[in-house]
C-alpha cells in the first residue's frame, strides 16, 4: 500500500543495531523517524489509510505502540486505548499474562475502555516473536471485542511472529515487509 518512495525513506531512516540489547538480536531504532516530521506524517497517513472505516477503536501497546497509535486514532476520529505493562494503571484493570523466553510478562487495560462488540485495531511499532501482540489480542477478545486488524511499521520476519496472529483472522499490515 505504501509507495516505494515512502518504504525506501523509512527503510533508510530506521537504524538496525546488531547485538542490542543482547547478542544475536538486531535492534530496530525508530527514533530517527521523529527527527523528520514530514516522514512521520506520511507514516501516519499510510497507517490511517489501512484502517479507515474499518475499526471502532485503536489499541496501542506500551510504549512504542503509542508513538504512532494515538495519531492513527485521532486521524480516524476513534478512541485510543492504552495497553500498558502491568502495575502502571489504577484499578479496575483487565490483565493478560504471557510467556517470555525467560519468565513471563503481563499487560493491562483499564476496565471499560474496550466496549463489547467493538472492532479493534491493535497497533505496535514492531512484530518480533509475536508474544506481546498475541497477548494484546487475547486481552481485547476477553473483553468481548473483536480484533479486526493489526498494523506495524515493520517485523523481524525470521522470528515468525505472524504465526501467532493467524488464529485471530484479522488483517495484518506492515509498511515494511
Ligand atoms: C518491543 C516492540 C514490541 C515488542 C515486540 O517492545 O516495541 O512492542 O518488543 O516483541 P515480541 O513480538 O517479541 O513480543 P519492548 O517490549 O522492547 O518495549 P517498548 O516498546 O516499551 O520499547
Ligand atoms: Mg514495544
Amino acid at each position: 500500500m505504501a509507495s516505494q518512495e515512502l518504504k525506501h525513506r523509512l527503510e533508510t531512516t530506521i537504524e538496525n543495531i546488531p547485538d542490542f540489547p543482547i547478542p544475536g538480536i538486531q535492534f530496530k531504532d525508530i527514533s530517527p523517524i521523529f527527527l523528520n516530521p514530514k516522514l512521520y506524517e506520511e507514516v501516519i497517513e499510510d497507517l490511517v489509510k489501512f484502517s479507515k472505516g474499518k475499526v471502532d477503536s485503536v489499541c496501542g501497546i506500551e510504549s512504542r505502540g503509542y508513538l504512532f497509535g494515538i495519531a492513527i486514532a485521532v486521524a480516524l476520529e476513534v478512541p485510543f486505548i492504552l495497553i500498558r505493562k502491568a502495575g502502571k494503571l489504577p484499578p479496575p484493570v483487565v490483565s493478560e499474562k504471557y510467556d517470555l523466553e525467560y519468565g513471563s510478562a503481563e499487560i493491562e487495560t483499564r476496565e471499560g475502555h474496550i466496549k463489547k462488540g467493538q472492532r479493534i485495531l491493535i497497533h505496535d511499532d514492531l512484530l518480533a516473536t509475536g508474544g506481546t501482540t498475541e497477548a494484546a489480542a487475547k486481552l481485547v477478545e476477553k473483553q468481548g471485542a473483536e480484533v479486526v486488524q493489526f498494523s506495524f511499521l515493520t517485523a523481524l520476519k525470521d522470528l515468525k511472529g505472524e504465526e501467532k496472529l493467524k488464529k485471530f483472522n484479522a488483517e495484518i499490515y506492515y509498511i515494511l515487509e
